[in-house]
């Protein structure tokens, strides 16, 4: 199977609302894996919400606190792990050095409208928190792209439901 073949674990990238967290949790159960959430751990480690990281500390000390994470998580996941990273981790050259070199990164990606249209159904994002959503995600993606290109797998997360995606990832790992 699949699984069998895996010798890394398996980090999602891409932006806000391309369904990272979703995909990653429905990818890890079909597969049998072990799901967790880099953001998730960043919060738990920190004791307060990411929101309250940037207000607090700003972002690079969220960056630092963030490549701290994913280096553990790179260190200790076995080749039965599903990873979600916040939008900006691959980002970081750093980070995106770890996770290329450990893991199989895998690009989720989605139309302009729908980051929009999910994005906009929560506030919890501090770096969309001010200013005209769709201008701000349209700019993002715009510059992010060529960077989440890096990672050697890219599937499109919005042709379906999510179950769509979690197949595809699997076709492109067989
Ligand atoms: C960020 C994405 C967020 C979170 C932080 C910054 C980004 O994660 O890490 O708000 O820079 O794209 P999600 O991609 O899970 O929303």
């Amino acid at each position: 199977s699949v699984r069998d073949r895996l010798d890394r674990p398996l980090v999602l990238v891409g932006m806000m609302g391309a369904g990272k967290s979703t995909v990653g949790r429905k990818l890890a159960a079909a597969l049998e894996m072990d799901f967790t959430d880099a953001d998730d751990e960043i919060v738990e480690a920190a004791g307060m919400s990411i929101a309250e990281v940037f207000d607090r500390f700003g972002e690079e000390h969220f960056r630092d606190g963030e490549r701290r994470v994913i280096a553990r998580l790179m260190e200790n996941a076995g080749s039965g792990q599903v990873i979600a990273t916040g939008g900006g981790a691959f980002l970081q050259d750093e980070t995106r050095a770890l996770i290329l070199d450990m893991a199989i990164a895998i690009w989720l990606d989605a139309a302009i409208d729908t980051l929009v249209e999910r994005v906009s159904r929560n506030d919890r994002r501090p770096l969309l928190r001010t200013g005209d959503i769709p201008a701000k995600v349209t700019a993002m993606k715009e510059e992010r792209s060529p960077i989440y290109s890096k990672a050697p797998i890219h599937i499109q997360s919005d042709t379906g439901p999510h179950n769509v995606a979690v197949t595809r990832i699997i076709e492109a790992l067989d």
